[in-house]
Formats: structure tokens, sequence, C-alpha cells
């Protein structure tokens, strides 16, 4: 049997044994399982144990342990490493590896939508920009990029977070960031407005950020899939602003997972979507 996992603390919550499970039998990896267990920090060698001893084929991360894990692990793919956080881990040639598959669901996402994903190259283009709510542990897999997407137009990518020493740690790694104080906008277009905060996570939990001067044209973002639509979103929503939550991000992210440890590539049809619908 070929186990899988995603560890975290809480993981009650996660569906991506939901998905990850249909995947497998779809391509006829009978002999394959993905389960959840919650974990401490101290067992997370544990865990890198049983990877290395052949116990669990491939393991998923989630919060609070994505920067935590680098540490235990013997090589990060290059988007792992700018972004300080992991969420997938294999073993190769005896080595345990750890990727950054959020950047790429949230990439992938963002190209579906707009159908932008090639940087701009020339410096004559119209300016791109987008605005960061949030410096927590899921924000560089989504400073990264958006930065790509910026590419070399004259645009930025502006962050704000209520606390300003995480938003200066943020800058530290990501020098090219606009900060912005919190609650403040910043004074230009931007594409896309992306929640990143764990604000709306509880019901009625609204961002006290007054987007009401915002442009029709704007996107707003929500990487919370669970409720599918936060006060963030609806209020948007409300404004006539075009909105998205989560789970596309979630899938597509389960997706290269999957792709990583199996070499398979799933679809992500209407059947996967209403799987986490139901
Ligand atoms: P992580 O472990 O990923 O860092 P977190 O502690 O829940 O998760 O914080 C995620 C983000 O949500 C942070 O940007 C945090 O802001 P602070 O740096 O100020 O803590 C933000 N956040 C959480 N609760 C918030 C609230 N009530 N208002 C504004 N931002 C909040």
């Amino acid at each position: 049997m070929k186990k899988y996992l995603v560890i975290g603390n809480p993981i009650d919550h996660s569906q991506s044994p939901l998905i990850q499970n249909y995947w497998m039998k779809k391509h006829g990896l009978l002999d394959s399982i993905y389960e959840k267990r919650k974990v401490e920090k101290k067992d997370l060698k544990k865990i890198i144990e049983e990877i290395r001893d052949g116990k669990i084929a491939g393991v998923n991360v989630t919060v609070p342990f994505k920067k935590l894990i680098i540490p235990y692990l013997d090589e990060l793919d290059e988007t792992a490493r700018d972004t300080q956080s992991v969420n997938t881990l294999r073993k190769v040639d005896n080595k345990i590896i750890g990727y950054n598959t959020d950047t790429t669901g949230f990439l992938k996402t963002v190209h579906d939508y707009y159908n932008f994903l090639t940087p701009h190259h020339a410096t004559d283009v119209p300016r791109r920009d987008f605005f960061i709510l949030g410096a927590g542990g899921v924000t560089p897999s989504i400073v990264t990029p958006l930065q790509f997407l910026v590419g070399r137009s004259s645009g930025s990518v502006w962050v704000s977070n209520r606390t300003k020493e995480n938003a200066n740690q943020l800058k530290k790694l990501f020098p090219k960031i606009e900060l912005v104080k919190w609650g403040e906008v910043p004074p230009i277009f931007c594409d896309i407005v992306v929640n990143t905060t764990s604000v709306g996570l509880k019901k009625d939990d609204n961002i006290n950020i007054d987007f009401t001067n915002s442009d029709k044209k704007t996107l707003f973002y929500d990487l919370i899939y669970n409720p599918k639509e936060t006060p963030f979103l609806r209020d948007a929503r409300l404004r006539g602003n075009k909105t998205m939550n989560g789970q596309m991000m979630f899938l597509n992210q389960a997706k290269e997972a999957f792709k990583i440890w199996t070499n398979v590539t799933p679809e992500i049809d209407d059947k996967t979507i209403k799987l986490l619908n139901k």
C-alpha cells in the first residue's frame, strides 16, 4: 500500500483526502491511500523518517507547519526556497524534497481567469498592480506569482498588514513590495485585491478597509473557500465587483502535488468541484 498524508493542526477541515483519493481511484492507483493526520511540531522529525523509510510515499503540509518543516528537509525546489514555504514532500534518491505548489495553484487560477500568464517583458506596457492583505504564512506564495505577473511593467505588488512588524519581515523577503498602512488602500487602480489574512474564517468577521471607491474592474479574491463567501467577497459582490474564493487555488495546488507524486496530471472537472461542494 502506498500511503499519502496531509499533516497540519487543526486538520479536520481538510478536503485534501477527498480530492486525492478520488483522483487516485480515477487513475487506477488502487494501492494508494491518502489520509489526514493531526500532528504537533515534535512529530515532524518522525514524519520525515517515515518518508525516508518508505512508509509514507508523499505528504502535503498545511498550517502551521509550512515553514517549520523546512529544517527537516534535504532540499527545496526553487519556489519553496523563494517563499520559505513548503506544502508538498516526496523522496527522490533518498533525499526528502520540499515543494511549494500553492504558488502554481494561485498563478494557474489567475491565469484561467484573466488569460495573462505571460509577464510584461517590454517596458512600454500598461502598468499592472496588485494589492495583498496580510503578511502571514501563505502570503509569500501569493507575492511570488503576482510579482511574476507585474513583470517589467511599472506596477507593483502592494501589501498591507495589521501588524507592521510582520509586514516589514515580508519586505525583507521581497524588497520590491510596496507597504500600505493597515486600513488604507494603494493610490492606484489594482487588478486584483487578495485577502491572505484569516479574517473571514469566522462568520461575520470583516476586514475594516473601505473599498467603496475601488474600480469596478478590480477582482476581489479571497484565499478562504470555507465559508464560500466571506464578508470581504460579499461586500465586493454587492459593490458590483467580480469575486473569487480560494477553491480553484486549492484544487490547482492539489493537482500539482498529485503530479509530483505520480507523474499523472489529474483533471479538475465538474465532478471534482462537486465533490468539494457536497
Ligand atoms: P499564519 O500562521 O499563517 O501566519 P495567522 O497568524 O492566522 O496565520 O495570520 C495570518 C494573517 O492574518 C496575518 O497577516 C495576520 O495579521 P497580523 O500579522 O497582524 O497578525 C492576519 N490577521 C489575523 N487576524 C486578523 C485580524 N483580526 N485583523 C487583521 N488581520 C488579521
